[in-house]
């Protein structure tokens, strides 16, 4: 296939620029026509044409080219001298002129799977700490393809790609998952990653550090003059550029001045700045043949992706370009009006101001982040740069005005803030519920222990209830032997009770035993005949104070002459029986002794002689008080 300007292969690029907005057309046209040859190779397919109609019902295909002609080959730490530079020489310098906490703004332009933008997140953490870091750095790193930035979102690697890193920074800035090696959580949040292509998106601005490696060399000398226009643009005035080993200031060159050109480190040439571009396409060419330079600096000037507006000495508009028209509504038609009566002057705060300063002082100036309503619906965002021209005349200068479009920029930081936020609240929210789990740990913790705690108690207390139990088991072994033999007592007291009773019941005697109190403790069936009265009427009760025809006061002498001990005594009374009957009775009362003991009791026998009337009945014998005298 030729080298040379091939129509089909012009209509291809043309065909992915419209319908992938992927434009090649500014690359090295021989490295991008190589690199689709081959993949055309690989599905055999011959010529352009056919692979056009292949692009066209096959979306997949886009991917696989992109892959071949997007190179992403990253590392980190990719040429290790450069970097060690950068370390030792570069980044101490970009910081000493910082106030304390003021911030730090990186941009890897063409960042690939995320490594470089890493590794510059983990150079200036080791430089100023991890806190500071934290607070202050900001690391933008974007890529035109988004395969790449997915891969470098999840900041996660394998074991080969951190070969490059000492043990030590892999330890302390990467986590291990697995087989996998994560960036750690907190430095990640300040690695910002976005979409941005070189080519046609306006630049982050405001920089300390561009970093571009390996990325401006696959495009051609023109499409590079433009995008280092804008990194121009982008850099801070102290500002660095940082390119890739195999890559040249090819054109341009008078907008940075090399640092170290071996290492590639360029930084900001502070007068060749726009404005004096500018002063050489109105008339003072400073070299080369006039007319053409005039005519390349309108042409650049037209095409410039920064809206642009040249005042001239007398405050008139002197040129406008497109952008202008686009984003500013700024026609050729105010050229020749006065810059301060336009209407954008009015709309946008602070602009009128700022051009009068710098038209008094001769000075650049910067507006940022400037908000530009362009309809009722849609506001921008600009960081505008006013150039003084024709520095050295003695009136007033002409101005150039740039103004870069950071909208994007402006809603992803919002974005980011918002998210950040969201983030914050999440950290803050997880923070308290780890908290409350900490908590709620050490309250079960403390629970676990007093279970433990009751669960000894419980222990020995059920060992001494076993004791307990052992000694009841044989107490009630004891009390059920003792039981045994009460009850055989009871039965052999039962049968002793039994045979007094039927004793007491088969004498044909009464008889009645009373205590020592004459409280009546037998009363024996005779007994019960004789007078009337039950055994269970008159258990209990005093003999003396019993409703029976006995008299009763001869009766005391005798049961008191036994219960002192005095021996068995008897008398002769006559009584009334139940029958209302007169009868004799021989009395006689003993003393009733428990084994060697004392009387503890009397046993008192009524023997009836024979009933007799009332005019039979002995009279009582007036010489004798007791009554009759006991018979012997
Ligand atoms: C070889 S890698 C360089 C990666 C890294 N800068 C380095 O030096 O290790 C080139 C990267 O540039 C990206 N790239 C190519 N054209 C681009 C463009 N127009 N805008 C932004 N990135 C582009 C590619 O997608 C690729 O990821």
């Amino acid at each position: 296939m030729s080298e040379g300007v091939d129509p089909d292969f012009e209509s291809l690029l043309e065909f992915i620029k419209e319908s992938r907005g992927f434009d090649f057309t500014g690359y090295k046209r021989s490295s991008v026509q190589r690199r689709v040859e081959r993949r055309m190779q690989q599905i055999d397919v011959t010529s352009f044409a056919e692979y056009l109609d292949r692009l066209q019902v096959d979306q997949d295909e886009f991917t696989q080219l992109f892959n071949t002609i997007l190179i992403n080959v990253t590392a980190f730490f990719r040429d290790p001298e450069a970097w060690r530079e950068l370390q030792q020489e570069v980044v101490p310098g970009l910081l000493a002129p910082k106030t304390r906490g003021e911030s730090i703004r990186i941009w890897s332009a063409g960042c690939a799977s995320g490594e470089e933008a890493y590794a510059l997140a983990i150079l200036l953490a080791e430089q100023v700490g991890p806190e500071e870091f934290r607070r202050r750095v900001k690391v933008y790193a974007t890529d035109v393809d988004e395969d790449a930035l997915s891969a470098a979102r999840h900041a996660t690697y394998g074991e080969k790609d951190l070969q490059a890193l000492p043990e030590d920074l892999r330890a302390k800035y990467f986590e291990r998952n697995g087989t996998r090696f994560s960036f750690r959580g907190d430095l990640r949040h300040s690695v910002i990653f976005g979409r941005n292509d070189l080519v046609q998106d306006a630049p982050i601005g405001r920089l300390d550090l561009l970093v571009c490696r390996n990325t401006l060399m696959y495009l051609n000398a023109e499409t590079q003059a433009q995008v280092l226009r804008r990194f121009h643009f982008a850099l801070n005035p102290t500002g660095v550029l940082f390119l890739g080993k195999a890559e040249m200031l090819l054109s341009h060159s008078r907008l940075f001045l090399p640092i170290d050109l071996k290492r590639r480190f360029f930084r900001k040439a502070e007068q060749v700045d726009p404005g004096q571009r500018f002063a050489v396409a109105h008339g003072r060419p400073e070299d080369g043949p006039p007319g053409h330079e005039v005519r390349l600096e309108d042409e650049t000037l037209l095409h410039s992706p920064l809206a642009t507006i040249v005042v001239n000495a007398d405050e008139v508009v002197a040129t406008t370009n497109q952008r202008a028209e686009a984003q500013l509504g700024v026609t050729k038609r105010e050229i020749g009006r006065i810059f301060t009566d336009l209407d954008l002057c009015q709309r946008v705060g602070g602009l009128r101001s700022a051009y009068d300063d710098v038209r008094r002082n001769r000075s650049p100036m910067w507006l940022h982040e400037v908000q530009f309503s362009r309809s009722a619906t849609e506001t921008l965002f600009f960081d505008i740069q006013l150039v003084p021209l024709d520095g050295e005349g003695s009136g007033r200068p002409s101005v150039a005005v740039f103004f870069s479009d950071v909208t994007r920029y402006q809603r992803l930081n919002g974005e980011l803030q918002t998210a950040q936020r969201q983030v914050e609240t999440a950290y803050e929210e997880l923070q308290s519920t780890v908290e409350e789990l900490e908590t709620t740990n050490e309250e079960l913790q403390s629970t676990v222990e007093e279970l433990e705690t009751t669960n000894e108690e419980l222990q020995s207390t059920v060992e001494e209830l076993e004791t307990t139990n052992e000694e009841l088991q044989s107490t009630n072994d004891e009390l059920q032997s003792m039981n045994d033999e009460l009850r055989e007592r009871t039965v052999q007291l039962d049968e002793a009770n039994d045979f007094l009773e039927s004793v007491l019941g088969s004498l044909r005697t009464a008889v009645v035993v009373v205590d020592t109190e004459l409280i009546v403790r037998a009363w024996n069936g005779q007994a019960d005949d004789l007078w009337g009265l039950r055994s269970d009427e008159t258990i209990g009760q005093h003999l003396l104070n019993l409703d029976i025809g006995l008299p009763t006061e001869r009766l005391r002498p005798l049961v008191r002459g036994a219960l002192n001990g005095d021996g068995d005594g008897a008398l002769r009374i006559e009584a009334i029986n139940r029958r209302g009957r007169t009868v004799r009775l021989a009395v006689s009362a003993s003393p009733l002794r428990l084994r060697h003991s004392g009387p503890t009791g009397a046993i008192v026998l009524m023997d009836q002689a024979g009933e007799t009337t009332e005019a039979e009945a002995d009279p009582p014998d007036p010489s004798d008080p007791a009554g009759p005298a006991p018979t012997p």
